[in-house]
């Protein structure tokens, strides 16, 4: 057993998952990690022990496994005297990979990959997954990874969702609040994403854990006003609970005004110091559909956990801002917020998925909530 402080057993959690990944006798694995960097949060600062738990795992299911650990982000990501606000999102989406050819080369070679180094968002991410391999994200800590370990039940209800988001048809997506949300989108244009908490296809990245279903704005689309109450989030990029009303004006797919009181000029100057235009536009927009996270988790974790409680939190409706190439988009952007609301009600070509909070469409349900 391999057990942490607090008493989890790390082995045999990843051994569960793996298995979830459909993980056979024979496979070869990688563990890709990325050392740390002086001023990265505390998730970027990935977990040792899950190298070695992840080894013993792999041995349980007879797979063959080597581990890479990469520099903290490549150069030029952080120019000396340059180097933006918010290394979070700043790093998003970059790794040492693009300049490590071997490393990514010996990466495409094999069946599965454990990423600690939190690939998301990258080309390199895509250049793995275009050849077979599965990829799973997992970079919350143990506590989170087993209260929110994912089923297959989840993962149906997920696709059920992202059925109805299906690339290529034109869709009204609308989201309204009692706080006085009413923002309607256009989507279709790009592809839509599931994460389920589990890589069990060929080609198949996914997060541990995780439970959202999501899709993006056709490019000029989105009108009305989205207003984040007391108690929704900012999870990225500074984990915090909005304190007072943020009144965010959106014309054409893009935040026009930002209207509020502290909050509101936080955003506002964090957008503002990017000095990029495209950091406005609305990104992904996508529901919570697990059951087991936990609106208030962030109060309890803070900069310990990536927030994933907060993203999938069930019946959330989650406000993305910026890149959309996850979707098939050129918008590339490196400053992301993600904004989990909660009390929306969200509707795609009128039918109601989520009413006021509520999951109501029926197969997007547990039972019994
Ligand atoms: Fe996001």
């Amino acid at each position: 057993m391999f057990q942490t402080e607090h008493g989890y057993d790390l082995v045999k959690l990843f051994r569960a998952e793996f298995e979830l990944c459909k993980l056979k006798a024979g496979e070869t694995a990688a563990i890709l990690s990325s050392s740390s960097a002086p001023g990265l949060p505390g998730p970027w600062r990935y977990r040792r022990e899950y190298v070695e738990a992840a080894f013993r795992a792999f041995a349980d299911l007879r797979v063959a496994a080597f581990h890479i650990e990469l520099p903290p982000i490549p150069k030029p990501v952080l120019p000396i005297g340059e180097g933006p606000l918010g290394l979070m999102t700043a790093g998003m989406g970059k790794t040492a990979l693009g300049q490590l050819h071997s490393a990514l080369g010996a990466l495409k070679e094999v069946d599965f990959v454990f990423d600690l180094a939190m690939t998301l968002f990258s080309p390199e991410l895509a250049e793995i997954v275009a050849g077979g391999p599965r990829v799973l994200i997992c970079v919350e800590p143990p506590e989170v990874c087993t209260r929110l370990f994912p089923s297959q039940d989840l993962k149906r209800r997920l696709l059920n969702a992202q059925r109805r988001m299906e690339k290529g048809k034109m869709k009204t997506l609308r989201v309204t609040s009692t706080a006085g949300t009413d923002l309607t989108m256009e989507i279709g244009q790009y592809g839509r994403f599931v994460e389920g908490g589990y890589a069990d296809d060929p080609s198949r990245w996914d997060a541990f854990p995780s439970g959202q279903v999501g899709c993006f704005p056709n490019d000029g689309s989105g009108e009305g006003v989205i207003v984040l109450d007391k108690g929704d989030q900012v999870v990225l990029p500074y984990m915090r609970y909005i304190g007072e009303p943020v009144k965010l004006t959106v014309k054409e797919g893009y935040i026009r005004a930002i209207d509020g009181g502290v909050d509101a000029q936080l955003m506002r100057d964090h957008l503002e110091s990017w000095g990029d235009p495209e950091v406005y536009a609305l990104g992904h927009q996508s529901l919570g559909l697990h059951p087991h996270a936990r609106w208030d988790a962030l109060g309890v974790y803070g900069w310990d956990s990536m927030g994933m409680d907060g993203r999938i939190f069930y019946g959330g409706y989650l406000l993305g801002t910026g890149p959309n190439t996850l979707g098939g988009g050129t918008r590339d952007t490196p400053c992301h917020f993600d904004i989990p609301m909660r009390n929306c009600t969200a509707k795609i070509d009128g039918e109601v998925l989520i009413d006021q909070g509520k999951i109501v469409a029926e197969d997007l349900r547990v039972k019994g909530r």
